[in-house]
């Protein structure tokens, strides 16, 4: 490959394009940066964890409910769940509102894949394994449960906690995402009327190819076929309120439920009236 070549196709190339990139790489690295300013700029390894425990924490927090939950569905070697766990911290501390962090994994990586759907062209078996004794041993304050979540989801919705106010669902296959429902299908106690949702596997490289008829996709559209009061949707235009173009614009949803009792409360500090 040529020198002109190389230097074209090296990712730090994109960040002359496009500026933003580098002060979002600036505040990453920032000791000194507040949270708000790295919320904007999507100063965190993991961005989308950081904006939906936030708005999930606010959200709470303009209801009067003092804790949430949030949750990592598909854990692996633990990275995400450690990075929530420090997200969580800086959340609470802004927003006061307190934060139980859980994470749910098999331990031994992917099941096998149940059907096609489960696109078992792009994750095979045991895929993505766990030395739980090193993860444990880098968590600070999550809940680990360790499990296939078919057993650990429907548990998980009855146990007595805080509402969940946000989770990642990255448990690749359609059959694993279908089994994590009964968590959002939950009784209104244990979730917000507005629970933020990152879908990791709607997106995925080149090979993936995503279609609403398989993966994660198709769970989501199954979800909202089958229930008249609640729904999975994409915040509407996401992206135009950010200032660093993502991915995760397109992988973050919301849980509606319409039947929360809660649902209509008002969420702002004062009336939205527009000046005289
Ligand atoms: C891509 S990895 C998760 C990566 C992690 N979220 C991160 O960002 O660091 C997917 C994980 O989902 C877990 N998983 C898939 N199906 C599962 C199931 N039915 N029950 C529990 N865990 C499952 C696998 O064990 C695997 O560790």
């Amino acid at each position: 490959m040529g020198l002109v070549q190389k230097l074209l196709t090296d990712p730090r190339i994109e960040a002359l394009v496009k500026p933003e990139l580098a002060v979002r790489s600036l505040l990453m690295r920032s000791r000194s940066a507040s949270f708000a300013t790295r919320l904007f700029w999507d100063g965190f390894d993991r961005p989308a964890y950081a904006y939906g425990v936030y708005q999930a924490a606010m959200q709470a927090r303009m209801l009067g409910i003092g804790a949430i939950s949030v949750a990592e569905l598909g854990v692996a070697s633990g990275d995400g769940l450690v990075a929530l766990e420090r997200i969580a911290g800086e959340v609470e501390d802004v927003t006061g509102t307190e934060i139980a962090v859980y994470g749910f994994d098999t331990g031994t990586g992917m099941p096998p894949p149940r059907d096609n759907r489960d696109l078992p062209y792009a994750w095979r078996e045991s895929f993505y394994g766990m030395d739980e004794a090193a993860l444990r041993a880098r968590l600070r304050r999550s809940e680990l449960v360790i499990g296939d979540v078919a057993e650990t989801a429907p548990a998980f919705a009855a146990a007595d906690r805080p509402p969940l106010g946000w989770a990642a669902v990255d448990v690749d296959y359609h059959s694993s995402t279908v089994a994590t429902f009964p968590i959002f299908d939950a009784d209104e106690s244990r979730l917000l009327p507005r629970t933020l949702l990152h879908f990791d596997d709607v997106i995925g490289d080149e090979r993936e190819l995503h279609s609403p008829f398989a993966g994660q996709l198709a769970a989501i559209e199954g979800f909202n076929r089958s229930r008249e009061q609640r729904k999975l949707a994409k915040v509407h235009a996401l992206r135009h309120k950010r200032i660093v173009d993502a991915p995760w614009h397109d992988q973050l949803f919301v849980l509606h439920c319409f039947d929360h009792s809660r649902y209509g409360d008002y969420v702002y500090d004062a009336e939205r009236e527009l000046p005289a």
